[in-house]
């Protein structure tokens, strides 16, 4: 049986972003309730005023203080898939006084134990074991599965089908692709990259890009100054 959800207040809500991760959003919040859904706001001027399953494009994102007090919109959550670019909006977003809400569809199963943070999205099917802690801006996608005491750092992205083990520890702004499996224990540096069905048995450096069975490294990106930031402490 599934933990009771927390109450929570309805609230007026936008969604930043309307592609296709916009629909799937906007498709939990509609399954799960309780907020109402104002519309989209989007940067692609080509849609602003059409309806996208049968919600307004109201406008580009930098319109979003205008519209939540026009449209008295008290919540906001972020549908874009870039990890960065979700990340910087939703701390602009927390900035401008806005609650940023999560969206939990109603067959995922989560622990009763399990901390998610604001501006999650948790996809249909998706299993979270006990004591794991899922940061802030992260998407857990459809049906995949995060078992016991597992750590998911802010912004991170697990796509659909993704197996992660217990006792995991994911640094923030991780991108594990469709189908990866992570065995126990294992942690994955910041801004790490995780091909679609690789099984990795070994910690993975910051900024690394490991693909295959077992998983091997291919890649190493240059850290942003956001990251630089972040991998500092670990380095001194
Ligand atoms: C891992 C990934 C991000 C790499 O993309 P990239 O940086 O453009 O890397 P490249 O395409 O240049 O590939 C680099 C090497 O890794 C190999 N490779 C890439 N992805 C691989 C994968 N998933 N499994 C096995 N090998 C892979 C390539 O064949 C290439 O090998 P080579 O150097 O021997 O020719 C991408 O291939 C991937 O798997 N993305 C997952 C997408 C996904 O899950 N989307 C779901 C969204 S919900």
């Amino acid at each position: 049986m599934n933990a009771p959800r927390p109450t929570v207040k309805a609230k007026r809500i936008v969604i930043l972003g309307a592609g296709g991760h916009g629909r799937v959003v906007l498709d939990i919040l509609l399954q799960a309730g309780p907020h109402q859904v104002l519309g989209f706001l989007d940067n692609n001027a080509e849609i602003h005023g059409r309806r996208i399953d049968g919600l307004p494009v109201l406008g580009a994102i930098d319109d979003l203080p205008a519209v939540a007090e026009q449209q008295g919109c008290d919540g906001v959550i972020i549908a874009i898939g870039d990890n960065g670019a979700r990340r910087g909006l939703a701390r602009r977003v927390e900035a401008a006084g806005i609650d940023l809400i999560s969206a939990i569809h109603p067959s995922a199963t989560l622990a009763h134990n399990a901390m998610v943070g604001r501006n999650v999205v948790v996809a249909a099917g998706v299993v979270v074991c006990a004591h794991c802690q899922i940061g802030n801006s992260v998407i857990l996608n459809t049906g995949c599965i995060i078992d016991y005491q597992t750590m998911i750092g802010e912004g991170t992205h697990i796509c659909p089908g993704v197996r992660i083990a217990g006792r995991v520890k994911i640094e923030p702004g991780v991108f594990v692709g469709i189908g990866a499996t992570v065995i126990p224990k294992v942690t994955l540096g910041c801004e790490a990259i995780v091909g679609a069905g690789a099984v990795v048995i070994e910690d993975v450096p910051a900024l690394a890009t490991v693909v295959g069975v077992p998983a091997r490294r291919v890649k190493l990106a240059t850290a942003s100054e956001d990251v630089a930031a972040m991998l500092l402490p670990a380095r001194m």
